[in-house]
């Protein structure tokens, strides 16, 4: 049942090549410049007149919903909010008939996204769902929604759904960004063509499993742990320490790396680990300056990098190399390694990787 790997999460990592192609099966066109998806397509007016998109989840998919915001803005210029749904509920929040919502959720039970979903629902909105499990009860609860297709997810740490959730948002923001025509040509036939090559490159990210082995031997006992990146990439720190936390009850924070300066930086000395992601676009420039922060306080560096990197593993203690891909769907990639580190981690520590202490699959209560 777990496919000949220890755990069911080294399982459904190592299967996001397979899931996120069929997440996008059907759907991405890249030869024909197409995207096609049925709950955006038939609902393709209340898209369109959006005045914004509000996203709500929790955990994970929050992150997800993170990573979305920069995609959404960038390619099809609609401001977007991003709540946890727990928050969004209780605050008496400004909705309309001009606001879209959607609700990311893998279980599709989650009792805050579900009641965030009935109140924008009350007052107006148009609500979409994206969601793992087909026929839960926020597929059913909304008005239209897209499946990510990423089978069952059994670990209770959120790996493939993560993936496949940021699958869909993007083809989403594709979709808008081609009836808005806030894409150039070119960028939007090479966001399509990069995206359907990224199954190929998590596999090959996936060969950072022996590095990050490695790594994980030489931090195994650190009692905290530091994750910093920039735009995109930003939210994959607040993954990647989630997802530590989580499975190994090692204390970690994701941080935007320039933020560090305004307080975290204290933390920092020669027993803290801090995982940087560097990949070489975007923000490259500014990360390597706030590597050289953390090199110049003794912290160690562990960076995850585009292939060939030479400039951060000249500063870092430890590189971890994925494959070059376009800014915006780089989170595709670096999360890879750190599912990979957090498992490892957990596993030398002997904690329970399927079924951390205190954490349910699907949460149901509020
Ligand atoms: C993280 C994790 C949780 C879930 C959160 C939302 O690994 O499993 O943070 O992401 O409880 O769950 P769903 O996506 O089912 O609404």
């Amino acid at each position: 049942e777990k496919g000949g790997y220890d755990h069911f999460m080294m399982k459904e990592i190592y299967e996001q090549p397979s899931v996120i192609k069929d997440t996008y099966r059907g759907r991405l066109h890249a030869n024909e410049g197409l995207i096609k998806m049925a709950g955006i397509d038939d609902n393709i007016e209340r898209f369109s007149n959006a005045q914004r998109i509000l996203i709500v989840a929790c955990g994970t998919s929050w992150h997800a919903g993170l990573v979305a915001e920069y995609i959404f803005e960038e390619f099809a210029r609609i401001p977007v909010e991003v709540e946890y749904a727990s928050e969004f509920r209780y605050r008496n929040p400004i909705i309309n008939d001009k606001d879209v919502l959607i609700a990311i959720s893998q279980s599709g039970e989650t009792a805050d996204t579900l009641a965030a979903i009935k109140l924008a629902k009350e007052k107006g909105a148009f609500v979409f769902g994206v969601c793992n499990v087909v026929g839960s009860s926020i597929s059913r609860e909304t008005h239209a929604g897209a499946y990510t297709h990423a089978g069952p997810e059994i670990g209770v740490a959120s790996t493939k759904a993560f993936t496949t959730q940021i699958t869909v948002l993007t083809m989403i923001a594709l979709r808008l960004a081609k009836l808005k025509g806030t894409l150039s040509n070119s960028d939007y036939h090479r966001y399509l063509s990069e995206l359907e090559m990224i199954p190929e490159k998590v596999q090959e990210a996936l060969q950072t499993n022996e590095v990050t082995k490695q790594i994980a031997s030489v931090y195994k006992d650190a009692q905290n742990c530091l994750y910093l990146g920039r735009g995109y990439n930003f939210p994959v720190a607040l993954e990647g320490a989630l997802k530590l936390k989580e499975i190994s009850y090692i204390h970690a924070e994701g941080y935007p790396a320039a933020e560090m300066k305004h307080g975290p930086i204290a933390l920092i000395d020669e027993q803290m680990p801090v995982v940087v992601i560097a990949p070489k676009q975007g923000h490259y420039d500014k990360v390597v300056s706030n590597i050289q922060e953390i090199k110049s306080r003794s912290g160690k560096i562990i960076a995850v990098v585009t292939k060939g990197d030479e400039q951060v593993r000249a500063l870092a203690d430890h590189v971890i190399e994925v494959p070059e891909t376009s800014d915006a769907l780089s989170p595709l990639l670096t999360t890879i390694p750190l599912q990979l580190l957090s498992y490892h981690i957990a596993v030398m520590r002997g904690c329970n990787v399927d079924q951390p202490r205190n954490l349910a699959k699907s949460v149901t209560v509020e």
